[in-house]
């Protein structure tokens, strides 16, 4: 094995991915199985994540490392379910990805909705990190596995973007939490990180990103203007940096959120 593959490769290592039946997770899926390790895809979609297995088996030429299992995460007993039959799959799971999570609209304060501002924060903070993280870290300390835990944040966790209340708390939520189970979890050898991408188009903001023509809305603009790389992320560049986070290569690090923003967040003026 060279040294790159063995500091930086996942092969031996099975990861489950939340939300995989959508843009970005697939991407980082995509990423995982053609750096050599199984990915069990976990969405509420079923027929999403069976076309995302089948381009993932394609690009990475391998159908016998990709596998789904449909779940509910705002239910405990579905997670609980979903991750033994996931468990039962490749024998064993090491690396555990955050990713279910979108927001339910954009408005002014006093417009917010209590009903809708309740669901976004269930959606990414419970279901999107404490539910899974709480199911997966006692599967890992009671087989004694030195797991891997990456949850997926945002820009809106740094800073809130506006007139998306509850998914920005859910995020900067997510942050916290990142490092709270970072200290709790390390005597364990289990490490916790998360990534915080910027502006990728996907199913969930293209609306607010792009007009139909494929040209920029003004938030978009705004976002385009604020990014000193330019551009709007495209998914597969989320994949480098996960793979770093869920190598061997990143054995010390625990407890960071780490950015790909193409700069966003170092903006000024
Ligand atoms: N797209 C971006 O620019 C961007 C930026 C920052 C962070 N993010 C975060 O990245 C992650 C992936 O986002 P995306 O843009 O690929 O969105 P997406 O909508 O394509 O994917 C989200 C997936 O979560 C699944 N999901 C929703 N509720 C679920 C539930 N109860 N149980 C199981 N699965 C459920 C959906 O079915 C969907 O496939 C999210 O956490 C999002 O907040 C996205």
């Amino acid at each position: 094995m060279s040294y790159l593959d063995k500091k930086y490769g996942l092969s031996g290592k099975t990861a489950i991915i939340t939300g995989g039946g959508g843009t970005l997770c697939s991407a980082i899926a995509e990423g995982f199985v053609c750096a050599g390790a199984n990915v069990i895809l976990w969405d509420i979609r079923p027929e999403a994540m069976k076309e995302k297995a089948e381009v993932i088996a394609k690009a990475c030429g391998d159908k016998s490392k990709i596998a789904y299992v449909e779940v509910n995460l705002m239910e405990e007993d579905s997670i609980a379910k979903a991750l033994k039959e996931s468990v039962k799959k490749f024998g064993s799971v090491e690396i555990f990805i955050n990713g279910a999570g979108g927001n339910r609209g954009k408005g002014p304060l006093v417009d917010v909705k209590a009903e809708d501002y309740e669901f976004v924060l269930k959606l990414n903070l419970l279901a999107g990190c404490v539910l899974p993280a709480k199911h997966i870290a006692k599967y890992w300390i009671d087989n004694k596995i030195k797991g891997n835990l990456i949850n997926v944040a945002s820009m809106a966790g740094f800073n809130p973007l506006s007139g998306v209340w509850a998914y920005s708390a859910a995020k900067a939520g997510v942050m916290n939490q990142t490092m709270a189970y970072a200290k709790e979890l390390a005597p364990y050898g289990i490490r916790v990180n998360a990534i915080a991408p910027g502006f990728f188009i996907a199913d969930q903001n293209r609306k607010l990103l792009l007009n139909d023509d494929g040209s920029p809305t003004q938030r978009g603009k705004d976002v385009l203007e604020r990014t000193p790389m330019g551009g709007f992320g495209l998914p597969e560049q989320l994949t480098g940096s996960t793979i770093f986070l869920a190598s061997d290569a990143a054995d010390f690090v625990t407890g960071v959120t780490l950015p790909i923003d193409g700069g966003y967040l170092c903006n000024n003026i």
